[in-house]
C-alpha cells in the first residue's frame, strides 16, 4: 500500500502518549496514517517574529511524520487571517458583504502555498499518494506539478462551494479554478457544492463534463465527487452513554433541576447564525409564556480567528445580544441563556448534547456540521432529543429526522422549539431511528477510505501539460 501524505493549515499533533487528539478528522486521519505510514504537514500555529518563514520541524510517532512550518507574521495576516478567512470563507460561505479582496492578501496566499510545495516535495517518494485539506490550500497540487510531482493528488472542501455569480466576483477565480483541476480527484461535501463546482466551469468555458463524475479542463482530466464527511459514531454515542462519570455533567444536571435544555455548539462564527438563533430562543419564551422558567438554552461557543476584524465585531455583537435577552428576560432564580464562551472538551460534550431534549442546530451556511451528527449519535436510545436543524447545512442533506428549518425565519425557528419541546417520546424515536443507522453505516472512516479508494482508483490523467 503506498504511504499516505495529508496536508492540511492545522496539524492536530497527539499528545505525550501518542494518542489523537479529540475530533473525528485527526483521528480518521491519523488511523489511515498509522496503517500506511506517512506524513502530517501543516502549519505549526505560530508565527515567527521576522518577515521571514523559517524552516521546518519534523517529528517522528510511530508510523507518522509530523512536518510542521512556522509562518512569518506577515504570512500569517496575509495567507490565513487575509485570504483565507477574509476572501475564501466569507466567499464560500454566500457573504460577499464580508469579503475583503486585498491583493497584497492574494499575494501572500498563493506565496505561502509555494511555500508548503517547496518544504513538502523533497519529502515525497514517488508511489506517496497525497491528500490535501481544505480552502486554505487550493494551489497546493499546481505548485506541485510546476515542480515535476506526478504522483496522485486529491483535495478536501470541508466548507461550502459557491455558485458561478459569486465565485467570479473574486478577482483571482480563475486561478483558483485552475488550482481546483490540478488534482486528481476533488472532494466536496454535498451534491450542491458539487454541482455549483461543475456551474463555475461550464460557465465562462472553462472545462467541460465528460460523465461519470470526470471533468476536463486547462489540459487536465479530473474527477470531483461527493464524500459527507462524518463523525465515529459509535465511539461518540458510547462516550455519551458513560458522560455520567464527568463530574461537570453531573453538576449541569442538577444546575438545570428539572428544566427543559436546548443545547447549541458552535465556534463564534458569523456563518453559525449565532445571534438569529438567540433571537429566535427569545421570540420562543415570548410566544409560550408558560415557558418561561422552565427552559435553560445552553450556547457554547468558543472564540475563533479573533485577529480577522469580522470575527471581533461578531463576539462584541452575541455578547450584547445575550445580555440584553437575559436582562430583559431573567428572573431573580432563572437565566434563560447560558452563554459559555470557551471550548468543551468533547467527552463532556457529549453529555451535554445527550442531557439536552433539543439541538439547536441553525448555520446560515455550512460545509456539514458536525456538531448536528454529534447531537443525534450522542443520544439515548429510548429518550431521544430532537434536532432542530438548518436547510443550509450539509448535514442536512442526510439527517432526514431532523426538523428542518431556515435560519433566517425567526418565528419558524422559534414555532421548531416549541414542536419540539412537545414532541411525544414516539415521535422522537421515529425520528432518531431514521438517522441513527445512517450515522453508524455512514462514520468517519467510511468517508476516510471511500476518498482514499476514489483517489486510487481513478485512471490516468493527463497530467502536466502545463
Ligand atoms: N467542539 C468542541 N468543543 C467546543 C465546541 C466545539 O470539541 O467547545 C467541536 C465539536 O464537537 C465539533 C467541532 O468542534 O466536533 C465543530 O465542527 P463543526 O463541523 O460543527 O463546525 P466547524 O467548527 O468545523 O465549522
Ligand atoms: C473549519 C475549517 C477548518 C478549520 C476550522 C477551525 O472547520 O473547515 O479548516 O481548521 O474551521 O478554524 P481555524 O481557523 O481555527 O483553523
Amino acid at each position: 500500500m503506498s504511504r499516505l501524505v495529508v496536508i492540511s493549515n492545522r496539524v492536530p499533533l497527539p499528545d505525550k502518549s501518542g494518542a489523537a487528539p479529540a475530533g473525528g478528522l485527526a483521528v480518521a486521519l491519523q488511523a489511515a496514517l498509522e496503517e500506511r505510514g506517512g506524513i502530517w504537514m501543516g502549519w505549526s500555529g505560530k508565527s515567527t517574529s521576522g518577515r521571514e518563514t523559517s524552516g521546518i520541524d519534523i517529528r517522528e510517532q510511530g508510523k507518522i511524520t509530523y512536518a510542521l512550518v512556522d509562518l512569518s507574521r506577515k504570512d500569517v495576516e496575509e495567507y490565513y487571517a487575509g485570504f483565507a478567512n477574509r476572501v475564501l470563507w466569507p466567499l464560500c460561505h454566500y457573504r460577499l458583504d464580508l469579503t475583503d479582496y486585498a491583493r497584497k492578501d492574494m499575494a501572500g496566499y498563493f506565496r505561502v502555498n509555494r511555500l508548503f510545495a517547496q518544504q513538502l516535495a523533497p519529502l515525497i517518494k514517488p508511489d506517496d499518494v497525497i491528500w490535501v485539506h481544505d480552502y486554505h490550500l487550493i494551489p497546493l497540487a499546481a505548485e506541485l506539478r510546476q515542480m515535476g510531482l506526478k504522483n496522485r493528488i486529491g483535495f478536501f472542501l470541508h466548507i461550502p462551494w459557491p455558485p458561478a455569480d459569486v465565485l467570479f466576483t473574486l478577482p483571482v477565480h480563475e486561478t483558483i479554478m485552475r488550482g481546483l483541476a490540478s488534482y486528481d480527484l476533488v472532494g466536496f461535501q454535498t451534491r450542491h457544492d458539487a454541482e455549483n463546482f461543475a456551474g463555475c466551469l461550464k460557465r465562462e468555458g472553462i472545462g467541460k463534463e465528460l460523465g461519470q463524475g470526470l471533468f476536463e479542463a486547462y489540459g487536465h482530466v479530473f474527477r470531483a465527487d461527493v464524500f459527507p464527511i462524518s463523525i465515529e459514531t459509535a465511539a461518540f454515542a458510547e462516550a455519551a452513554r458513560t458522560s455520567r462519570r464527568h463530574a461537570l455533567v453531573g453538576r449541569m444536571r442538577q444546575s438545570l433541576a428539572g428544566r427543559d435544555l436546548i443545547i447549541g455548539v458552535d465556534r463564534l462564527d458569523y456563518s453559525k447564525g449565532i445571534t438569529n438563533r438567540i433571537e429566535a430562543f427569545e421570540r420562543f419564551i415570548v410566544n409560550n409564556p408558560d415557558s418561561r422558567g422552565r427552559v435553560t438554552f445552553l450556547q457554547v461557543t468558543p472564540k475563533s480567528r479573533s485577529e480577522v476584524p469580522e470575527y471581533g465585531d461578531m463576539q462584541r455583537m452575541v455578547a450584547e445580544l445575550a445580555g440584553r435577552v437575559n436582562g430583559a428576560l431573567s428572573t431573580v432564580d432563572w437565566t434563560p441563556i447560558r452563554y459559555v464562551n470557551r471550548s468543551i472538551g468533547r467527552s463532556v460534550l457529549a453529555g451535554l448534547y445527550r442531557m439536552a431534549q433539543v439541538g439547536l442546530v441553525t448555520p446560515l451556511r455550512d460545509g456539514m456540521n458536525l456538531v448536528a451528527k454529534e447531537y443525534v449519535a450522542a443520544q439515548d436510545p429510548e429518550n431521544p432529543g430532537v434536532l432542530i436543524l438548518s436547510r443550509f447545512a450539509g448535514a442536512a442533506r442526510e439527517l432526514d429526522g431532523a426538523l428542518l428549518v431556515n435560519p433566517y425565519d425567526t418565528d419558524a425557528v422559534s414555532d421548531a422549539i416549541a414542536r419540539a419541546l412537545s414532541m411525544p417520546i414516539e415521535a422522537r424515536r421515529e425520528r432518531w431511528n431514521q438517522m441513527m443507522p445512517h450515522l453508524l453505516e455512514n462514520d468517519v472512516s467510511h468517508w476516510c477510505e471511500s476518498f482514499l479508494k476514489a483517489l486510487a482508483g481513478h485512471g490516468e490523467t493527463k497530467g502536466d501539460e502545463r
